[in-house]
């Protein structure tokens, strides 16, 4: 039996539905349910349900063979894993942003605080980002409603994902640069490739066929 890792949020809609249309389907309501574990109706597949940003580990640790996951949270872990497929949908950016005007300033940085403040979810993203335009930077680490930081003073600039753009125009901010283009990947664990070859292939192949 196949494990596959599926993103709780926003991704687990649609994942489900490409699954599904691949043929591989629930008895059980997965988006609905509080359950972690579903077990698929063929009894070939098993789906585990975790954190965005934590699916390129259970994939790269091999506790799930397959995954679904954002580009953007595989560039920010660097996981060692296989990533045969764009699948087409979570189109997203990452994208540095800050106050509305902030695009119009000749250089990334403020002038009497030379150490640009950054609240981010994606702390090695930014550090790359920055420390590749030699602009010395404070990592704000936060998890969540990062849009917030530097509307009351806890960051200068922020780095996060842009869907719609509406979060951003909401609050008064706009973007600076995009750091990287994302959507969502299939992943596969490099051992699993090797060992379980023909049901790992069966299921590419569906996949792409869904997708075609
Ligand atoms: C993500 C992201 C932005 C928002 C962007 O947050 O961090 O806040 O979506 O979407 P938009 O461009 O369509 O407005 P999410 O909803 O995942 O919640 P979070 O703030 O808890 O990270």
């Amino acid at each position: 039996m196949l494990v596959i890792a599926l993103c709780k949020g926003r991704f687990l809609e649609p994942s489900l539905d490409l699954l599904a249309r691949a043929g591989i389907r629930f008895s059980e309501d997965v988006a609905s349910s509080r359950k972690l574990i579903f077990i698929a109706d063929d009894q070939s597949f098993r789906v585990v349900l975790v954190k965005p940003a934590d699916v390129p580990t259970y994939v790269e640790y091999g506790a799930a063979d397959i995954g679904i996951a954002g580009r953007d949270v595989l560039l920010e872990s660097r996981a060692d894993v296989l990533q045969p497929l764009d699948l087409k949908f979570g189109y997203c950016k990452v994208a540095v942003a800050g106050p509305n005007g902030t695009r119009a300033k000749a250089r990334d940085y403020i002038a009497d605080n030379p150490t640009v403040r950054v609240a981010t979810k994606y702390p090695r993203i930014t550090m790359d980002y920055y420390n590749a335009r030699g602009i010395p930077v404070e990592i704000i680490p936060l998890s969540g409603s990062i849009e917030l930081a530097p509307l009351i003073g806890l960051a200068d600039r922020i780095v996060d994902l842009v869907e719609t753009g509406r979060t951003l125009k909401d609050n008064g901010l706009e973007i600076v640069e995009i750091i990287a283009e994302s959507s969502a990947r299939l992943l596969i664990n490099r051992a699993g490739y090797q060992t379980k070859r023909d049901e790992v292939l069966h299921l590419i192949q569906a996949l792409e066929e869904v997708i075609r």
